[in-house]
């Protein structure tokens, strides 16, 4: 089996290459003005969510730059969800909101069939149509284990916090 030592993000050379063009780019940057989940932002979580999807694909001997790429876009819908609906009326989000992502991220960035597909499927099951590759269902499993982590993670700090429990085990705070 191929050996991939545990490293960051940044020092992986290889990810780092599938993924310059958008990580460098200001629209991708720019989701770092909306909340995801908790306190996480949309250009952590999309981090997230591919920097897991490529890893996982990578062991299995998948297109991990397919993995990398799309990750990053899935959720490039460029607004507050918190807020959306209120203010436009329009209160399908979690329906909408991939054909959103993928529309915006063809304008910016060249995305080949499968990245496209990866992004427009990401939320299935809850839309009916799943993703045509093995790499997009990796993707439907890592955004939601992703946004789990990240939903537990914000009500396990705000429970403690209104609770007045300062933890005896500093790793349960975080
Ligand atoms: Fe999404
Ligand atoms: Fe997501």
């Amino acid at each position: 089996m191929k050996q991939k030592d545990s490293q960051t993000v940044e020092s992986d050379q290889q990810y780092m290459e599938y993924a310059a063009d958008i990580l460098g780019h200001d629209i991708f940057q720019s989701l770092d003005d909306y909340i995801q989940h908790g306190k996480t932002t949309c250009k952590i979580h999309c981090l997230q969510v591919s920097y897991f999807s490529y890893r996982i694909c990578w062991k299995a001997g998948l297109d991990a730059k397919a993995a990398a790429r799309a990750g990053l876009l899935h959720d490039l819908f460029l607004y507050d969800w918190h807020t959306y609906g209120k203010q436009t009326g329009k209160r399908f989000h979690g329906f909408t909101h991939p054909r959103t992502a993928l529309n915006n991220a063809e304008r910016y960035f060249n995305l080949t069939d499968k990245e496209k597909n990866m992004i427009l499927r990401h939320m299935w099951p809850l839309t009916p149509i799943p993703p045509s590759s093995r790499e997009g269902l990796i993707l439907v499993f890592a955004d939601k284990y992703c946004s789990s982590l990240e939903i537990l993670a914000h009500i396990k700090k705000t429970a403690f916090r209104k609770l007045g429990i300062k933890p005896v085990l500093r790793h349960l705070s975080r």
